[in-house]
């Protein structure tokens, strides 16, 4: 990884954004890598504007690497502000906002926060899963226990600052 790349990511999870359970979310979405193990959870929050349903807020938790946090920090300010099909639209290689271009083995990283942004704001009626209200979802730590043993010293639980 390039070095200014290295240091915009040592940046961003230095003062991350939007981290941590927003708590009147109103949907939400949970996605994993089964290779590296990583799991990623975004909440997101609408409001009314000029006539337009658009993202007011939006937060995540991950137990992801580095590079998965910097790029949802990014991405949940980037998603304010626009509709969920405006957000939807957006590419991984675009929700990696001030970071720019990812190498090669990181571009998964931001697949897994464009993963977890489309499991979110797809309707519940897209949904496949029963599991699609904020109330019905298992705790991450509860996914992460039932789905994956995590590498040790990988695990991050990352809680919202108020
Ligand atoms: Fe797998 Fe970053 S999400 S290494």
């Amino acid at each position: 990884m390039d070095e200014s790349l290295e240091q915009k990511i040592k940046d961003a999870i230095a003062n991350p954004k939007n981290m941590g359970e927003l708590a009147d979310a109103d949907q939400m979405g949970t996605v994993g890598n089964s290779d590296c193990g990583e799991m990623l959870r975004l909440w997101v929050k609408f409001k009314e504007e000029h006539g337009r349903k658009v993202i007011d807020q939006a937060s995540f938790q991950s137990f992801g690497c580095e590079t998965a946090i910097a790029v949802a920090s990014m991405a949940t300010e980037l998603i304010r502000g626009k509709t969920a099909e405006e957000a939807l639209a957006l590419r991984h290689d675009e929700l990696t906002g001030d970071l720019g271009a990812l190498p090669p083995m990181k571009i998964h990283c931001a697949q897994l926060v464009e993963g977890a942004l489309k499991s979110a704001l797809v309707s519940d009626e897209q949904k496949t899963e029963t599991e699609s209200t904020p109330e019905n979802i298992p705790s991450l730590m509860d996914s992460l226990n039932k789905n994956a043993q995590p590498a040790q010293g990988r695990l991050r639980i990352l809680k919202k600052e108020n």
